[in-house]
């Protein structure tokens, strides 16, 4: 796949400006940051004052460290809108993230939030190659998830024909990628294998779609996984990060000539990696818990939130700022088997390993006799369907023990047939089943 040159002109100053310009930028926006919450946010006003800081303390940025960190449960106790910094009026938009229990998460955006959340997601899609007159297919739901909207304003944004056709729908997808032929497609990677699945079935090979790059997000995936979608649709994938409460998607993304893993925007989030037991910083390179703090958003400025999600931080190689590892699970997300901590990405791992196994699975956890019982449910790929009994059953055997002696668990595995495991229809695939009983 040619990859699009980039050219010096078509990056912002800030994208190949000194480590000691963004430290200079990054103090001035964390000093307005601190001061704009602490004035106009009742819930950092009370944290920074039981911990004894105040927004004047931020002599370096070192010095955020003394700050506390914000988690969801802040954002639940204050919701709807409690931790809003600017009176309703000034609100332009709400858009709210659905957590697996209770209430969602609402969070909101000025006009200036979102003129700079579209400036974001321009330079991602730039990143991945994109340029002005390109079209792009956004397939991320619309509506109170960001996904939709945050492509949409963002391609726009970089000069871009917008396709908003959301998610769902499977083979008006496919209609319109082969009528209306877009250059780029934005959809969460287990979606996308559903729509290549459906271009399958319709006898359309990779060779006639006419998407070059395809921008994933929203969910984990591994490299694996990368391989299968290029394979699959023809195209070159790249990894877009974000998340509501810190923004939407375009917080950080892959650059399409390194494919290192997505770049921190870091003008305007801030990153930190703490070890999610102690809540201490760990060194770049270190794995732990992704911390964010806004930088220059005005409605829901965000302190130190604690995502849940476990990367590390890499030095910089295509542009000036540093860039995350791929997320390798959530701290939430994190199964306790037989007291061996695993993730749903070590198991999407090994088995994509197996080239006749295609991207879907399912994780199914059940107790029996006080013990964890674990079933990986995967599936053949279209043309593996005619595999024997005997050779299918040795796939299963195989990938029992890649998991066995890689993540140390011992698992029953299920192969379906091509087909036969339930596909996500509007986004974020999932993964795990866990049908123990709750613990005491
Ligand atoms: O998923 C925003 C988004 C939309 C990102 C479209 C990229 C593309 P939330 O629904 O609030 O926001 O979910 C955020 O999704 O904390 C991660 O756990 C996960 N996530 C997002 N992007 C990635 C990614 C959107 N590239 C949560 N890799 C985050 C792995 C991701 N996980």
């Amino acid at each position: 796949m040619p990859v699009k040159e980039v050219k010096p002109g078509d990056l912002e100053a800030i994208e190949t400006a000194s480590r000691d310009e963004i430290t200079a930028l990054q103090l001035e926006r964390l000093r307005w940051t601190l001061r704009h919450a602490y004035d106009n946010v009742p819930h950092y006003r009370k944290a920074f004052d039981a911990r004894g800081v105040h927004p004047d303390d931020l002599h370096t940025l070192e010095d955020l460290r003394k700050f506390p960190c914000t988690s969801k449960e802040d954002l639940r106790r204050n919701y709807p809108t409690g931790m809003f910094a600017v009176p309703r009026e000034k609100i332009a938009r709400l858009h709210a993230s659905s957590g697996t229990t209770g209430k969602p998460t609402v969070v909101g955006y000025t006009l200036k939030d979102i003129d700079t959340w579209a400036n974001l997601v321009a330079r991602s899609i730039r990143a991945a190659g994109g340029r002005p007159g390109d079209t792009v297919h956004v397939a991320y739901g619309y509506g109170l998830f960001t996904g939709g909207l945050g492509a949409h304003y963002g391609a726009e944004r970089l000069g871009c024909t917008v396709v908003p056709m959301s998610g769902g729908q499977t083979e008006k997808q496919v209609q319109l990628i082969m009528d209306l032929k877009p250059d780029i497609i934005m959809v969460t990677p287990s979606y996308s294998l559903v729509i290549a699945e459906e271009f399958e079935r319709q006898g359309i090979a990779a060779d006639d779609i006419s998407l070059k790059v395809g921008i994933f997000g929203a969910e984990p995936w591994g490299e694996g996984m990368r391989g299968e979608i290029e394979r699959q649709l023809g195209l070159d994938a790249v990894d877009i990060y974000g998340l509501s409460e810190v923004m939407g998607p375009g917080v950080a993304s892959e650059c399409i000539e390194s494919k290192d893993g997505p770049v921190i925007w870091e003008d305007h989030f801030y990153p930190e990696i703490l070890n999610p037991e102690t809540g201490e910083p760990v060194a770049d390179g270190e794995e732990g818990e992704l911390v964010f703090t806004s930088l220059t958003k005005e409605a829901l400025p965000i302190i130190r939130y604690r995502t849940r999600d476990l990367t590390r931080l890499l030095p910089p190689t295509s542009r000036a700022f540093r860039r995350m590892g791929r997320i390798t699970g959530r701290s939430d997300d994190m199964l306790i088997v037989r007291g061996v901590n695993v993730f749903p990405t070590q198991v999407e791992e090994q088995i994509m390993r197996d080239p006749h196994l295609n991207g879907n699975y399912q994780i199914l956890l059940t107790r029996e006799n006080h013990l964890d019982n674990v079933e990986v449910r995967c599936e053949l790929q279209h043309e593996a369907n005619g595999l024997s009994a005997q050779q299918v059953n040795d796939i299963a055997k195989r990938l029992q023990h890649y998991i066995k002696t890689n993540i140390g668990i011992s698992t029953r595995v299920t192969i379906m047939h091509y087909g036969e495991l339930p596909r996500t229809q509007t986004g974020k695939a999932r993964r795990v089943y866990d049908e123990r009983p709750a613990q005491r």
